[in-house]
């Protein structure tokens, strides 16, 4: 089967799209280019003409000396089977709780107070993990509080994940509301109950309803999150899945193909697991008739990366409605604005003048966090300082 990316290695393949832009090559020009260099698939440069239809414009009129904030709650109620973010089960450190908000709240009043010294904007505030709804309602909305308290206002978006639906409740929810954030993510992953037992999710697809029904009102963006390619799925357990989110219509549909990942429990039990998975074909095949049930329902690409090992040699797609598209997103995939990341494993990325990146990882570990918070900040604030000179 011919590689849909073709000889392209990297994991975000319009980072050398964008180059030829900034050079002055037309985007039809461009990606002429991108096919003579690497064998990129028709299929695949005109997904990659929607994507940079709406990313260029966005990329090249950025605000001068703003920053973009991600915050890092690493706590889930379980572990998935394909998960390698950097994420405890609460069963097995969630008495870390307490102190990590601690170490948290720490972060986000020192370095807001550098960003305010030293007048720089904030962009867009982004709230992952891990699950930060795994926290108490209440420690959320401490950090909540801190962050709009802490960072230089105002930001262009502000969004929470809320992945597990369990944890979700009314009490979070006004959380969140409260604290003006605008976007949610609840991310069912896949409608089948076999599917989601066997990857370790403990909810069901009515819990899922259940949480979009609580919430729909109450933001103006819902994004919800699928895996195609999960272990023992086929075409037409995928597809199920699929209608049976486009019809809850949230606003942001992300379509990821599986990848196995090296520290994930899946990896580990390989041997069980790798005959469960689509071959390459059907892989296509999957992308394909997603791409285009979604693009029946009214549905546009805005975004993409690809994994190293991802099915098929596929790639990951964020879908939205008209006028949803995830500015961070956009931000944190294409790595033209500093992104300071804040709390457990948190990556921030710093953009050398000519383009070039370094980047700095928080601890994984929480303890290790909670110990290092002191070095973490310290060297996120001399790599942001040695470049807004
Ligand atoms: C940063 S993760 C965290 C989101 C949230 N904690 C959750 O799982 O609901 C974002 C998304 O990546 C996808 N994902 C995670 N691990 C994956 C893997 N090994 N292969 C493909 N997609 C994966 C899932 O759809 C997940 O919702
Ligand atoms: S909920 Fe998300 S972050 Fe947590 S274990 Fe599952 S995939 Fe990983």
């Amino acid at each position: 089967m011919r590689a849909p990316w073709g000889r392209m290695q990297g994991i975000r393949p319009n980072k050398p799209l964008y180059r030829w832009l900034d050079a002055g090559l037309s985007l039809t020009e461009a990606l002429g280019k991108m096919q003579d260099t690497y064998g990129v698939s028709t299929t695949k440069l005109a997904l990659l003409r929607q994507v940079a239809e709406h990313e260029y414009p966005l990329l090249t009129s950025l605000p001068p000396r703003a920053v973009s904030i991600y915050v890092g709650i690493p706590f889930c109620p379980s572990r998935c089977l394909y998960c390698s973010f950097p994420s405890h089960s609460l069963r097995e450190l969630g008495q870390e709780r307490q102190r990590f908000v601690s170490a948290l709240l720490h972060e986000i009043a020192v370095v807001g107070g550098y960003l305010q010294q030293y007048e720089f904007s904030v962009d867009t505030v982004y709230v992952g993990g891990g699950t930060p709804t795994a926290l108490a309602a209440s420690d959320l909305a401490c950090i909540l509080r801190a962050l709009q308290r802490e960072l230089p206002r105002p930001w262009r978006e502000f969004t929470v994940e809320a992945g597990r639906p369990e944890t979700l409740t009314e009490e979070h929810l006004a959380v969140l509301t409260k604290a003006g954030v605008e976007r949610i993510s609840i991310n069912p992953q896949t409608r089948q109950q076999k599917t989601l037992e066997l990857i370790g999710r403990h909810h069901s697809y009515q819990d899922i309803e259940a949480a979009v029904a609580r919430s729909r009102d109450q933001f103006s963006t819902l994004n919800m999150d699928l895996i195609l390619g999960l272990p023992g799925e086929g075409l037409a357990e995928m597809q199920a899945s699929v209608e049976w989110v486009q019809n809850l219509r949230p606003e942001n549909i992300t379509l990821h193909m599986f990848s196995p990942k090296r520290a994930s429990r899946f990896t580990g039990e390989q041997n069980d697991w790798q005959e469960m998975l689509p071959s390459a074909e059907l892989a296509t095949h999957m992308v394909e008739a997603t791409s285009e049930s979604l693009r029946q329902a009214g549905y546009d690409p805005y975004y993409l990366y690809r994994q190293r090992n991802i099915l098929g040699g596929q790639e990951n797609v964020g879908w939205t409605l008209p006028g949803h598209a995830c500015r961070y997103n956009t931000l944190m995939i294409s790595e033209r604005q500093h992104i300071l990341g804040l709390g457990g494993g948190a990556v921030s990325k710093f953009i050398n003048n000519d383009g070039t990146l370094v980047s700095q990882t928080n601890a994984r570990d929480v303890r290790v966090y909670i110990k290092r918070v002191e070095q973490h900040i310290a060297s996120k604030m001399k790599l942001l300082a040695e470049r807004s000179e």
